[in-house]
Order: C-alpha cells, then sequence, then structure tokens
C-alpha cells in the first residue's frame, strides 16, 4: 500500500463532441492535479471526430483507465421520440447505466469520486448511493443556463405560457430563448429535466466550466440558495484549458494555419457553428455572400451534414460559381473538423461568428476574441444574451433560431463589420480573456474550488 492516499476520479461523459471535449479537458486538469483518474467512454461513439479525439487523448495520457462501456442497442421506445443520433445516444447510455455498476465497483483503488454528464443523474444515482461514492455532475453549459435547469420544475407549467421566466437574482429569460425543446412537455429533454432537476440535491456537487470573470453573480446566487434551496454545492472550475492532445494531424495538406500565418493581425473572421448544426443550403449561400460583403477576410467551417460519418453535397454545387469565386478571393473554407483553439489563438483572428454553444463561448472567452452571435438550438440564445450582456459581442435577436427565417448576406454583412470596429467590443473581450487567466491562477476562483473539492475527495480516500 502506498503511504500517500491516492485521490481517484471516474468520469463518465456522454455523446457528442460538446459533451466529450470538456470532460477530457477536466480529465487532464485532475491528471495536473494528481488525481488518478479513470476514463468510461460509451461506445460506440456516435461521430467519427469523438472517436479519434478519444484515441489522441488516450495515446498522451496512457496512465489514464481506459474502460469501454458497451451500450445496449437503442429501442423502439427512443426512436419514437427523437430521431436525432446524439439525443438517441443519451437514451441508450441512460438506459444502459445499471451495467455500471460492477464496473465501478471493481475499479481499484477505489473511487473517491464519480464525475458524470448533466443528462445522467436519474439512472446514475441509484449506483453511486449503494456504493457510496461522492458524486457529481458536469453539467456543459453556463451557470445561467445550469440555473434554469435547476429552476425548471417549478416553472415549467408555466413556462409555454408566460412570456418571461424570472429566475431570481439570475436573469429573467424571455419565452423567445428558452430552448425549444424544453418548450415540448414530452421531448426527450424535458422529461430529463423535469424528472432529474429535483435530484439534483441528492449530489455531492456540480461543477462548471465557468469562472468568477464570466458568471461571478449566478455562482453566487446559487450557492446562497437564492435560485432553489437545497442545492449542493455548486463549484465553478473553468475555463477549461484547451489541450495539446486535441491537435489535429493535418499530414502535409495545406492547414488553416499556413493560411492564417499570412493575414494581418486581428484581420480575420472566424465562422463556425460547432460540430453539430447543419446550417440549410439557402442561409450557407446568405452566409456567403455576407461574408464577401463584409470586406474582411474570413475562415469558414462549413458543415452540412449533422453526422460526420455522412457524406454531403458538394458546397461548389451549393454556393454556385460566382458566389465561390468571390469566397475564394477572399477567405478559406474548410469542411472538417477543425482545432478550434489553435484558430482562435492565433493573432490573425479578430473576431469569430458562432452559435454560442458553450464550448466555443469559453475558448472565445479563454482567447479574448469578439464573438458575433448566431444561436442556433439549445441553450445557446441564453449564452448568446450573456455575451451581449457582458459587451464582448454582438447578438441579432431578431434571426431568431436556425431555419426560422433565412437572413440575408446584406445584415449578415453588417453584423459582422459591428463586431470587428466596435473598440469598446475588443476592449471587453481583453478584459474577459485576462479574468479567465486569473481564474485558474494560483488563488484564483477556479483553483481555489479545484482544492476544495480535493480535500472532500481526500477525506473519503482516508475513511477507506
Ligand atoms: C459598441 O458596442 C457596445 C457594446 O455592445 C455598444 O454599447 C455600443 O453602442 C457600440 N458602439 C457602436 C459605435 O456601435
Amino acid at each position: 500500500m502506498s503511504l500517500v492516499p491516492m485521490t481517484h476520479v471516474a468520469l463518465l461523459p456522454s455523446s457528442g463532441m460538446g459533451h466529450l471535449t470538456p470532460f477530457l479537458r477536466l480529465a487532464a486538469l485532475l491528471l495536473h492535479n494528481q488525481c488518478h483518474v479513470t476514463l468510461i467512454t460509451p461506445q460506440p461513439t456516435v461521430t467519427k471526430s469523438e472517436e479519434v479525439l478519444l484515441s489522441q487523448f488516450f495515446s498522451s495520457f496512457p496512465q489514464v483507465n481506459k474502460i469501454e462501456f458497451h451500450l445496449l442497442p437503442s429501442n423502439e421506445n427512443d426512436a419514437s421520440a427523437t430521431t436525432d443520433a446524439f439525443y438517441l445516444q443519451f437514451a441508450s447510455i441512460r438506459r444502459s447505466s445499471h451495467l455500471l455498476s460492477p464496473l465501478l465497483a471493481s475499479l481499484s483503488p477505489p473511487l473517491s469520486a464519480f464525475i458524470y454528464d448533466m443528462t445522467l443523474i436519474s439512472p446514475i444515482l441509484p449506483i453511486v448511493e449503494s456504493l457510496c461514492v461522492p458524486h457529481y455532475i458536469l453539467f456543459t453549459s453556463s451557470a445561467t443556463m445550469f440555473s434554469f435547469f435547476s429552476y425548471f420544475p417549478s416553472v415549467a407549467a408555466s413556462a409555454s405560457s408566460s412570456d418571461v421566466v424570472e429566475i431570481p437574482e439570475v436573469a429573467a429569460i424571455p419565452r423567445s430563448s428558452i430552448p425549444p425543446l424544453l418548450l415540448k412537455p414530452n421531448s426527450l429533454f424535458s422529461k430529463i429535466f423535469m424528472e432529474d432537476s429535483p435530484k439534483l440535491k441528492k449530489l455531492h456537487g456540480v461543477l462548471l466550466n465557468t469562472f468568477e470573470g464570466l458568471e461571478g453573480n449566478v455562482l453566487k446566487a446559487l450557492n446562497n440558495g437564492k435560485v432553489v434551496k437545497e442545492l449542493p454545492p455548486i463549484y465553478g472550475v473553468g475555463p477549461f484549458a484547451p489541450c495539446e492532445f486535441e491537435k489535429i494531424e493535418q499530414n502535409g495538406v495545406a492547414t488553416p494555419l499556413s493560411w492564417l500565418d499570412d493575414q494581418p493581425d486581428g484581420s480575420v473572421v472566424y465562422v463556425s457553428f460547432g460540430s453539430r448544426t447543419a446550417i440549410g443550403k439557402d442561409q450557407i449561400r446568405e452566409i456567403g455572400e455576407g461574408l464577401v460583403r463584409s470586406g474582411y477576410k474570413f475562415l469558414w467551417v462549413v458543415k452540412e451534414k449533422k453526422v460526420d460519418r455522412e457524406e454531403g453535397e458538394g458546397l461548389d454545387e451549393v454556393l454556385g460559381f460566382e458566389l465561390m469565386k468571390g469566397i475564394k478571393e477572399n477567405g478559406l473554407v474548410v469542411k472538417k473538423w477543425v482545432d478550434q483553439s489553435e484558430i482562435l489563438s492565433h493573432k490573425s483572428v479578430g473576431g469569430f461568428v458562432s452559435h454560442c454553444g458553450w464550448n466555443s463561448v469559453i475558448e472565445a472567452a479563454w482567447f479574448g476574441v469578439p464573438i458575433m452571435g448566431w444561436p442556433q438550438i439549445g441553450d445557446q440564445k441564453i449564452n448568446a444574451e450573456l455575451i451581449s450582456k457582458g459587451g464582448w459581442g454582438v447578438w441579432k435577436k431578431e434571426w431568431g433560431w436556425e431555419g426560422e427565417c433565412v437572413v440575408k448576406g446584406e445584415e449578415i454583412g453588417e453584423a459582422i463589420k459591428e463586431m470587428m470596429n466596435n473598440e469598446s467590443i475588443g476592449i471587453k473581450a481583453t478584459q474577459v480573456k485576462e479574468a479567465a487567466r486569473n481564474a485558474i491562477s494560483v488563488g484564483g476562483g477556479s483553483m481555489v474550488a479545484i482544492q476544495e473539492l480535493k480535500e472532500v475527495w481526500k477525506k473519503k480516500v482516508e475513511n477507506n
């Protein structure tokens, strides 16, 4: 037996890069803080990108204990509720969770803590309670969205009828910003929220990839019981810094980075709507038009299919010859998964047209890049509001959700200019970056939170 008790933490992410990426960054953070880490990976993954990222992670951290969690196939019930490959996987993971019980019980050294995805509370709870392991969720969105999650059962009945949901001391969320699936009482997400939210008080804590400089007031309101009474401790442990293992091998082909190297500082607009949003063809054409009209250089990641294992139509056909010519003169179009943090960290990038998925928001904050928010689904309007309220970006509320209307190139071009030209937005973005870096420096709020957690886990080890 070793003399120093070994803190052993197991992590269980759910499907999609938006959930996997923060879990892997958290794993890296825990390894850096002298924890022994077990990573449980639901198999098979939905996308190739997830498979690649996992394999890069395990090559970089051979000391991590890897457990494959083979899921039960999705059933008819799930398929009747949703056709979305990611949501089907969420449902499969939930239905397969009981299989984890023997896996977790046999881990050695015994677990000091178990951190699992925000969508798994109900199925995981009985397992961890019988094993007496301190357990936490990693909520992979903003603290503001978490407030909504914790507050949801009390508003669910009225949310569909009232115009604004007033979360005490956090935000007034207009009905139009509520994730649309949560307005449908029978959607998979409404069911998960309704079933899981009241059980939050049974957790030992909630981890959030956020920090005081971004959502200090929200963290405070949550921990002071202003939102919901009886919440467990809420830990802001972000921003999770992008890691080395995420770098993508380019095999000698021209990379976005070498193109960026040739552009002047702060001159390029980076455009990406994340790992899972596929934009309609009409809108893709208008975005192309808008980018050319903005007059700025741009690096544009185009995704026409939600799941990267499927093949799409050629971009030339979607955009047409004329527009394609203008685009090639002014920018670079990329059609595969890119290492976003390498792009955002590049000095030539001056702004980010983003869907405002939480990981993208945090990465932009980390590198101090202003955002032109264009929310597409889910929690993204709530995140976009946080950015525009914070003054480090632009959000055109009237554009609505993805597919609600086709926004014209002219308007898009104007909004891009607004983000790139407004000096005050640039200054605010730099301040957010400083606050992000401070949070994870010695004595910073997030570092203190990690140390607190480690103290709790150490006691658990000593009592084993
Ligand atoms: C610049 O952005 C700030 C913050 O969003 C806004 O208040 C201000 O009106 C903008 N200035 C101009 C000239 O558009």
